[in-house]
This record gives structure tokens, C-alpha cells and sequence, in this order.
């Protein structure tokens, strides 16, 4: 054999073996594509997945540290907000808010949190669960929104873990799914098809299912987004005002007899609205910043405030260095918390003026009526900015523009309440 024949034939031997290898590959093919997965649906448990994703896990873990926010706001201690802002006391009085208030902490104190709750007692409902556990998944399967009106204890006696993996994660592809009915909800009506999200707008959503404001459907106590009209405070107000569901008001505040809402946690709307939801940054891209260790890249899952990893959270996108963003941060807070603050002892004021102008003889039915009105929508306008987690870091000028209409409007409650009781305000 030539040199020319010994080379044709390695060169067909090895053709032969690399169409082989090619043909048993696209062979098992569709075999791969339905690869077992090591953790089964269904499974609640982080340390079962933390064992095939350690980095995530070890993350993860971390949110049980509990430390104050370096601005001074926020944090993951778990103090009552009354003790910076005492006037939640007289705008939430009557209602369980006015007894146990907290700071939000980690994820995985979630149910923890919930059981201790002074908000939450024998007649609590388990619509109360939607947001603490990936349970809800099973509770929903079993009984649909029947399960919102079963007795809380029941639930969470069977909730045997806090937000984890599979609130995010779908076990089998790792793809980021939602699990929340209310939010998928109030997506449809929106007309958003969830299953045409993409990865980016997922990098939102799987926040956005639980931390955003919502209130219960009287009597079925099914959980509902107030998303119809759109995200913003005038726009959700609106939408209540026509009684949807026949829900009409949160509580009757005692003092002023006003039909009140209870704004609870719109980080979600708020942020849509503002300069980062704007332009397309999702909660991940702050809250779960990349990390490295020996060399391997990966998502962080201790989320907890950004300000805790200002350079791997900011910096991808800001040239600007970690002391400029530190400071603008803590500049947009104290001047936020400025105006909530006295937008909040405003609307209190106003509620003392109209129990007042109520206790006056001969009181204008009409005028008073109209200061409930006006007290009613100034305390949504404070709330939906206390109520929000990032004190006006999520969406700044939105939030000022919020807080002056508190503040106008907590004024006018007051001078409505004068005239109502025949004092001339003018
Ligand atoms: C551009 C960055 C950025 C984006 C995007 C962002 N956040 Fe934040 N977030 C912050 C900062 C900064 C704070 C203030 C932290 C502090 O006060 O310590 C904050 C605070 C919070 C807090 C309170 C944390 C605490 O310490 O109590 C929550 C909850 C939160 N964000 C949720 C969200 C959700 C949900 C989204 C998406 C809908 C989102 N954030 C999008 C930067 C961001
Ligand atoms: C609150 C939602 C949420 C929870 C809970 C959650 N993840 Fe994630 N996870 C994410 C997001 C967001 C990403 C980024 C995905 C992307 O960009 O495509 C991610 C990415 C991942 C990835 C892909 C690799 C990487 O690091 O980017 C793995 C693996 C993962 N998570 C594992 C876990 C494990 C294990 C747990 C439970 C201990 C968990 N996740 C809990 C939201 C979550
Ligand atoms: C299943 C509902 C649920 C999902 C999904 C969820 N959260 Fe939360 N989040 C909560 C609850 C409840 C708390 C308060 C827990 C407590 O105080 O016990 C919380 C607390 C937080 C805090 C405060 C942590 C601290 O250290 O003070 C931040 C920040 C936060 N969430 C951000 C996010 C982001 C970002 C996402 C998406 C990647 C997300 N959350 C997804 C329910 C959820
Ligand atoms: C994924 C990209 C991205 C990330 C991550 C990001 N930003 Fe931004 N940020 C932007 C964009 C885009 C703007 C709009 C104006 C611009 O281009 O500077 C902006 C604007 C701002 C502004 C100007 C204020 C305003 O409302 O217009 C501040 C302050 C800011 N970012 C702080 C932060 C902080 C603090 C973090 C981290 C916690 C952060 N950003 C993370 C993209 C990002």
C-alpha cells in the first residue's frame, strides 16, 4: 500500500467513526431533551436543591443575617416603623396595622414572621399565605381560590418552608416561572401573556407576584391586584373608587369615620414607573447581583437591600463609583422621609379635625362627607409611598409628586372638616 492509499484509508476510518459518533448523537437526541431531572416538582425544601446548586444555596442561606440598611432606612431588623414614624399609630388605628407593623426582613423568615404576626388571630384566612410559601402552588391545585378562605392555622400548619427555589424556579428546566394566581391574574386582564415573557421581563416578575399591592374580593377573600387603570397611586385609586368586586374600603377609621384603604408593599408599580423600570433594569439586576467564586459566575440569592453590594449591584451599569451612588441613594431617602413624614402627621391632623367637625352640633352632613372623601385618598397617597420599601429610591420624582398631593390633600380634609363644623377656615 501506498503512502497515498494508508492515508485515504485513516482518513475514511475516521469519517466513518465521526458519523457514527454524529448519527447515535442525533439518535438519542430526543432521549437528552427529556433528561431526568435530580429534583422532583413539588419539592419546597431549599436544601434539596440547595445540594445540586451549592452556590445559589450558600446565597441564599444568607438571608437569615439580620443588619440595619447603611442609609438608615429599610434594613432586615425586624423593628416597628412606628417608632420612626408614630403617626401610623393614629392612621391605622381600628385596624391591625396600628398593632404590629415591621420592618420586612429575609425571605426565609417569611412564615416565621407570619406566625408571630399580632395582625393575625383565629378568624385569619389563609388568603394571608399567597405570598409567604411556593406551598400555595399545592393549596391552589387542591381547591382553586377556595383556598384563600380556609382558616389561615390550617395553612400554615402545612407550610412547612418560606419563599423558596420553586416560588422562582421551575425544578425540571431551572426557567424562571410564577406561581402567584393573582398575579397571573391581573396579567390576562392586562392582557400580558405570561408565557411570552422574556428572560428580562421574568428577572421582574418573579418579584412582582408578591410584592405589589393588593386587596382581598369581600366574602371569597380571593386575592386581586388593583391593576386595571394602570400602576400609578391616581390611577389604583380610581380603580377602587369604583367599588370593584363590591370591595369598598379596607376598615372604617374610627375617629373620622372614613371608609379607608390599607396600601400594602407597591414596590412593583412604583418601580415600573421610575427611571430603572423605564429603561428595562429588572429587580434582579439590584437585587441579585452577578458573583464569582473559584472562578465561577453566578446569581446571587441573598436579597436583601443593594446598598449591601453597591459595586457588583450599580456598577455594571454607573461609572460613577460606589461613594456617588451611596450618597445619592441616602440624599433621594432623607429628603423622602422628610415629606412622608409630614404628609403622615398631616393626614392625622386631618383625621382629628373631622372627628371633631362629627362631634359638632349641627355639623354639615354633605361638607363632612366630603372631608371623609378627601381624608380617604390623602391617607392613600401617604400610604402608597410608606407602604413601598425603598424610601423613594424606586421611583424618585413619582414619589415626590405623591407626597405634596398628601399633603395638599390632607389640607384640604382639614379645612372641609372646619367648614363642615361652621368654623370659616378662610
Ligand atoms: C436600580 C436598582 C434597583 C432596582 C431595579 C430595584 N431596586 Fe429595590 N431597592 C434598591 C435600593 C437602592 C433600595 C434601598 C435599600 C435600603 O434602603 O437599604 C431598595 C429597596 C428595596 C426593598 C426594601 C429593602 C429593605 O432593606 O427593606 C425591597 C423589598 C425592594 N427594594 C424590592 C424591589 C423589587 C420587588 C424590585 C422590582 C420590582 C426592585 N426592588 C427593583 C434598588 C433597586
Ligand atoms: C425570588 C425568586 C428566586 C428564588 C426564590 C430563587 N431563585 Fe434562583 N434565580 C432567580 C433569578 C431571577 C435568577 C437569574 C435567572 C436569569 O437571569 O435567567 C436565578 C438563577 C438561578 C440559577 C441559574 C444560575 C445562576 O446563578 O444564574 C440557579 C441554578 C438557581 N437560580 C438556583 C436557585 C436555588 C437553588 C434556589 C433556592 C435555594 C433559588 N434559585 C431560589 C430567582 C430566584
Ligand atoms: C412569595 C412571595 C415573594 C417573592 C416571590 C419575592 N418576595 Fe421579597 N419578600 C416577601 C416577603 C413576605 C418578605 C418579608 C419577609 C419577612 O419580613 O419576614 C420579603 C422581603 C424582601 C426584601 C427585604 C429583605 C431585607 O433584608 O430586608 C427584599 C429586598 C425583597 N423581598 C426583594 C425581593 C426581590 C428582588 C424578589 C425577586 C427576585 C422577591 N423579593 C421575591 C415575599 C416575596
Ligand atoms: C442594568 C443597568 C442599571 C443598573 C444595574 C443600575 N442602574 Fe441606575 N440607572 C440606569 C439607567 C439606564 C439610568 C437612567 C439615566 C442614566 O443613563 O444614567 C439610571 C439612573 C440612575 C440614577 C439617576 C436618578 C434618576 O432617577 O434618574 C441613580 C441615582 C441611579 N441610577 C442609581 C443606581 C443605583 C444606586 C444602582 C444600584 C443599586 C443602580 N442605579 C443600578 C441603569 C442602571
Amino acid at each position: 500500500m501506498s503512502n497515498m492509499q494508508k492515508t485515504l484509508i485513516a482518513l475514511l476510518g475516521v469519517a466513518v467513526i465521526f458519523f457514527s459518533f454524529v448519527a447515535v448523537r442525533v439518535g438519542v437526541k430526543p432521549a437528552a431533551t427529556v433528561k431526568a431531572s435530580p429534583i422532583p416538582a413539588g419539592e419546597y425544601d431549599a436544601a434539596v436543591w440547595g445540594k445540586v446548586y451549592p452556590l445559589q444555596y450558600e446565597s441564599y442561606r444568607r438571608m437569615a443575617e439580620v443588619a440595619p440598611s447603611p442609609t438608615g432606612y429599610g434594613g432586615s431588623v425586624n423593628v416597628q416603623k412606628s417608632d420612626m414614624q408614630p403617626e401610623i399609630f393614629t392612621n391605622f388605628k381600628g385596624m391591625p396595622f396600628s398593632k404590629d407593623y415591621t420592618e420586612d426582613r429575609g425571605h426565609v423568615y417569611a412564615v416565621e414572621d407570619l406566625l408571630h404576626s399580632k395582625r393575625i388571630g383565629p378568624a385569619s384566612k389563609g388568603a394571608c399565605i399567597t405570598c409567604k410559601t411556593p406551598y400555595v402552588e399545592q393549596f391552589y391545585k387542591e381547591a382553586g381560590w377556595g383556598y384563600a378562605n380556609k382558616p389561615l392555622g390550617e395553612l400554615l400548619e402545612r407550610s412547612k418552608h418560606p419563599v423558596t427555589c420553586a416560588q422562582c424556579h421551575d425544578s425540571e428546566t431551572m426557567n424562571l416561572r410564577v406561581i402567584n394566581p393573582a398575579f397571573i391574574e391581573a396579567q390576562e386582564r392586562r392582557g400580558i401573556d405570561l408565557s411570552k415573557a422574556t428572560r428580562e421581563e421574568m428577572r421582574t416578575y418573579v418579584c412582582a407576584q408578591c410584592h405589589s399591592e393588593y386587596y382581598f374580593e369581600p366574602g371569597s377573600m380571593r386575592v386581586v391586584f388593583p391593576w386595571d387603570k394602570g400602576f400609578k397611586p391616581e390611577e389604583m385609586y380610581t380603580y377602587y373608587a369604583e367599588k370593584p368586586n363590591n370591595f369598598l374600603q379596607d376598615w372604617e377609621h374610627p375617629d373620622s369615620k372614613a371608609p379607608m384603604l390599607k396600601a400594602q408593599h407597591p414596590d412593583y408599580e412604583t418601580f415600573a414607573n421610575g427611571t430603572h423600570g423605564k429603561a428595562g433594569v429588572s429587580c434582579a439586576d439590584c437585587h441579585m447581583p452577578y458573583m464569582r467564586k473559584d472562578g465561577q459566575k453566578y446569581t446571587s440569592h441573598f436579597i436583601t437591600s443593594p446598598l449591601k453590594t453597591l459595586d457588583a449591584s450599580c456598577s455594571p451599569c454607573h461609572s460613577q463609583g460606589t461613594e456617588w451612588l451611596s450618597e445619592r441613594v441616602k440624599t433621594i431617602q432623607d429628603q423622602t422621609f422628610l415629606l412622608q413624614h409630614t404628609a403622615g402627621l398631616n393626614v392625622a391632623k386631618a383625621h382629628e379635625a373631622i372627628r371633631k367637625a362629627g362631634d359638632t352640633p349641627n355639623v354639615n352632613q354633605a361638607e363632612l362627607a366630603k372631608a371623609r372623601e378627601l381624608v380617604r385618598k390623602a391617607q392613600w397617597m401617604w400610604d402608597i409611598v410608606s407602604a413601598e420599601n425603598s424610601m423613594g429610591f424606586h421611583n424618585t420624582d413619582q414619589t415626590m409628586t405623591t407626597l405634596g398631593q398628601a399633603n395638599e390633600l390632607a389640607h384640604q380634609a382639614i379645612e372641609s372638616a372646619n367648614l363642615a363644623a361652621g368654623i370659616n377656615v378662610l
